[in-house]
């Protein structure tokens, strides 16, 4: 068959004639024999094709239009999607005057255009994936398949109205997977109010998309440029549609509204073999349509996902306590309009807009207008002078960490009072609760380094390390003598060379007394100051935790920066997991212990030591293993110190190493805890499988771990992604407690993330109830997109093994 084709598409784009057998080009005219089973229309590019198909493991025939090159079976349209063809002797024919009508072998008519009065009609199938029948000397539009989508929205297809033609166009899903026929999901524009995109199972509304805002609509945040689509929103007097456009011909894209009422978007590149998923809504619980009732807020937190605006409070305490949301939530104190002031809520997905109202007003004259309308309750402004105002109760509201658009709420006087005042309350809460153990375990420290250093300059007399004392005392930490370091690696010989980084070599040595170190020798293009490389090596000396390796000293002569690290006999965990004989000698129990291992030191980076420390290079090649296999983190060559109570940091510098980089460092530079959580989630899954994540390649930037791993979460499957290795030393709930942890660590928002501390209570505890991962990153959205527009090879394989310390 596929021999045929081309031959038969050549000959036909050369001499205009119509093959007999196989397909008939891209047109039909009324002279033209009639489409039947095994005869089909091409588009002229080769891209759709229009014909007769069975679904699934239906016994019956539909008329449909699918990509052609794309082996697994997509079909975009369905003609007689109500109206099945019981063999295969269907007829698509075109009458004289435009009539298009699907015939039974019977000669019933199953589905007909209803199109007449037309001139020498044409029916082409266009490269779009449109059928179009033209008519007329003109080439008059009769009708098209664009008008009448089934569950596919293609590229350059309109979501929406159009007043022109008086037509709705809008989504329907497909009942089952054998049977194209209207399903209860829809996906439609919803006019009443202000615009938005409601998808509906039968009359209930599961998700909607928010306001058109601009760059996007709100509740779908990372609708943001992205090199691959163009998404347009249309409101002017001839439609009000929602539309995208693919932004490179060699890609294909579609978004289908699956049967189980889930839109989902998705794209095919050059020499991909299967659909990769782009995004899909609903997603998640906050994603659910007034999941938190009216007045509630939407989060993905870990003990409850569910809050009360600000200045609002549970309707039902006792439900609202039992996680029973629905009632929501009434305010604290009653409006009294002229004194009433409003609240910023930042990030949110706008309520419900179905009873908001939109003016061409800028945000002082939107605020000005909502406060002195006593019934406006909360208004937003984008796009400078779109003001949306809300009446009633706010439905529907949720918090996206990358969310953009803002609600101004109103609240009572004394409400906005006691909120502001109580910011303050809170903090010095915070505060106290935080400095009162911080302050103990300091003292605790602080002895420790004391007795520590007394200890270790007392040996280091007897040692001959020749320390200088008064550095010292400036940097805590041993100095060691250039001398001593060449004599205890042998002069930096190759053969002492146990491991290789961006940074430098780093070396085996044995002082003269017999103790082993590790040396680290940091190569000197490094930009960093002296006094930089000194102030981070007197604060990683300051961490002491049995799970981080302990830094003993270092050395700054003759323009060298050596860091001198205590020696640790097994080698680096990759080495084994990822090692198919070494990997017997980690059971259950001990990868178990390895992991909780980690997250305890890294819970003490995060929140335990003084400072918080964002370690940003996690993988298991630098987690060192002791002889009793305990781990320890090593090189914090790029951990970034944070104030206790700093969120996130932006970098230019993206240090880490790719498939252990969450998507918001490696995309956009930001890094948190939460970029931590994920390559620690990363870590969980390679410990677990025995599995590398970094198999990624950019030809098939989806065929990785995380993908793997989600995949066989969604199927039920998961306990098919433990390693061989472990054969059956595990018990299955707890491998699979294991498995929901890491997937909730790679989850792509880092909002959705939990943090450390959670993830040791979600070890250490059966009692805490997991919530369900969303979509890992690197499976989805930006992930893929970035892929595809700025991490190239080059970049990819530069980034495996950079560490700068200058980005300190
Ligand atoms: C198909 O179309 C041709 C040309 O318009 C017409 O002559 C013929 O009767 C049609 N066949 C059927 C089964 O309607
Ligand atoms: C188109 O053809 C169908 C089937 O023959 C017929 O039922 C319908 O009335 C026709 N419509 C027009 C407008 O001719
Ligand atoms: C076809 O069009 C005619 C005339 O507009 C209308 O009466 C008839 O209901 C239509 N049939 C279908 C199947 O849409
Ligand atoms: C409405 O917008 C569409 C797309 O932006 C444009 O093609 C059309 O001409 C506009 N119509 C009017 C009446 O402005
Ligand atoms: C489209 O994608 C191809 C394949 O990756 C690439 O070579 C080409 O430069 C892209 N074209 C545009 C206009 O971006
Ligand atoms: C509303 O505020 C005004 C001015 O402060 C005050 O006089 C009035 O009593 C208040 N009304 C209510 C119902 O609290
Ligand atoms: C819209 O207003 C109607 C009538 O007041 C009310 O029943 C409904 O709950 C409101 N819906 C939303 C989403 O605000
Ligand atoms: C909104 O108002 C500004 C100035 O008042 C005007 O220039 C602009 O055209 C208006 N936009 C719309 C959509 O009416
Ligand atoms: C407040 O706004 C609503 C809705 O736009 C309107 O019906 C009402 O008349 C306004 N009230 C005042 C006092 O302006």
């Amino acid at each position: 068959m596929e021999i045929i084709v081309m031959p038969f598409l050549v000959f036909f784009l050369l001499q205009g004639a119509v093959p007999v057998h196989g397909q008939t080009g891209d047109r039909v005219t009324p002279g033209s024999s009639p489409i039947a089973d095994g005869r089909s229309l091409v588009s002229a590019g080769g891209i759709f094709e229009l014909g007769f198909f069975v679904p699934g493991d239906a016994k019956k025939r539909f008329l449909g239009i699918w990509f052609k090159n794309i082996k697994e079976k997509t079909v975009v349209w369905v003609a007689n999607r109500d109206a099945p063809l019981e063999d295969d002797r269907g007829a698509l024919n075109l009458t004289d005057d435009g009539n298009l009508t699907l015939l039974s072998g019977a000669g019933v008519v199953l589905w007909s255009t209803n199109t007449s009065n037309a001139i020498s009609p044409v029916l082409q199938l266009l490269d779009s994936g449109n059928l179009v029948l033209t008519g007329g000397a003109s080439n008059n539009l009769l009708w098209q398949s664009f008008d009448h989508p089934t569950d596919t929205i293609l590229a350059g297809m309109n979501i929406g109205f159009d007043y022109g033609r008086n037509l709705d166009t809008y989504l329907t899903s497909w009942k089952s997977d054998s049977d194209p026929s209207p399903g209860e999901y829809s996906y439609k524009m919803e006019t009443r109010g202000v615009a938005q995109l409601v998808l509906w199972k039968g009359a209930t509304e599961m998700y909607r998309s928010g306001p058109w805002t601009g760059k996007g609509f709100s509740g779908r945040p990372n609708m943001s440029p992205n090199g691959l689509f163009n998404f347009q929103y249309t409101d002017n007097q001839s439609g009000l549609y929602y539309a995208f456009q693919v932004l490179n011909a060699t890609v294909l894209g579609r978004a289908t509204l699956d049967r189980n009422g889930r839109f989902q978007r998705f794209v095919w590149t050059e020499g991909s073999s299967e659909w990769n998923l782009f995004w899909e809504v609903p997603e998640g619980q906050c994603d659910q349509y007034a999941s938190c009732g009216v007045n509630g807020i939407c989060t993905m937190l870990y003990s409850s996902s569910c809050n009360c605006l600000e200045g609002f409070v549970p309707k039902s305490p006792a439900e609202w306590s039992l996680r029973q949301y629905s009632d929501g939530c009434v305010r604290g104190t009653p409006l009294n309009c002229s004194t009433d002031g409003f609240r910023q809520v930042q990030n949110v997905k706008l309520p419900d807009t179905l009873n908001a109202s939109a003016t061409n007003r800028t945000l002082d004259e939107c605020g000005d207008w909502c406060r002195n309308n006593c019934s406006c309750i909360a208004y937003a402004v984008f796009e400078q002078s779109r003001c949306l105002t809300w009446f009633g109760d706010l439905v529907d509201v949720r918090i996206f960490a990358d969310g953009e658009d803002v609600l101004h709420v109103r609240l009572a006087a004394s409400e906005l009072e006691s909120l502001n005042g109580d910011s303050g309350k809170k903090k010095t809460m915070k505060i106290v609760s935080i400095t009162l153990p911080i302050g103990i375990l300091l003292l605790v420290c602080l002895c420790l380094v004391l007795w520590l250093k007394c200890r270790r300059r007392t040996q280091g007399k007897r040692k001959s390390f020749q320390s200088k004392r008064d550095e010292e005392d400036e940097l805590e930490l041993p100095l060691f003598d250039i001398l001593t370091i060449r004599t205890a690696t042998n002069d930096f010989s190759n053969e002492n060379i146990i491991g290789e980084g961006g940074f430098g070599p780093v070396y085996k040595g044995q002082l003269e007394d017999g103790v082993e170190i590790a040396v680290k020798r940091l190569s000197r293009d490094s930009v960093q100051g002296l006094r930089e490389f000194k102030t981070e090596v007197m604060l990683i000396a300051k961490l002491q935790h049995k799970n981080l390796v302990r830094l003993i000293g270092c050395c700054t002569e003759e323009d060298e920066r050596i860091l001198v690290y205590e020696y640790l006999n097994n080698k680096s965990l990759d080495a084994f997991i990822f090692d198919k004989t070494r990997g017997g000698l980690l059971d259950w129990q001990k990868r178990l212990e390895i992991i909780t291992g980690i997250a305890r030191g890294l819970l003490y980076l995060h929140h335990d030591s003084r400072l918080k420390i964002i370690h940003r290079d996690l993988k298991t090649s630098n987690i060192l293993l002791d002889n009793e296999m305990n781990p320890k983190i090593s090189d914090f060559g790029t951990a970034r110190i944070f104030n206790v109570d700093q969120i996130e940091e932006n970098t230019t510098r993206v240090v880490g190493t790719y498939g252990y980089m969450s998507p918001e460092y490696a995309m956009e530079g930001i890094f948190s805890e939460k970029s931590d959580v994920f390559s620690f989630g990363v870590m969980v899954l390679e410990i677990l499988s025995g599995k590398r994540s970094r198999t990624v390649s950019p030809s098939e930037p989806c065929k990785n771990l995380l993908q793997h791993a989600w995949r066989l979460w969604k199927e039920g499957r998961c306990l098919k992604l433990v390693d061989d290795a472990l054969e059956d030393s595990y018990s299955n709930s707890k491998v699979t407690r294991f498995i929901q942890v890491g997937l909730l660590c790679v989850q792509e928002g880092s909002d959705d993330r939990p943090t450390m501390e959670d993830v040791f209570l979600m070890l250490s505890s059966e009692d805490v109830m997991l919530p369900q991962p969303s979509r890992p990153a690197f499976y989805t959205a930006s992930a893929f997109q970035k892929d595809w527009t700025s991490i190239n090879a080059i970049r990819i394989t530069k980034l495996e093994e950079v560490i700068h310390l200058s980005d300190i």
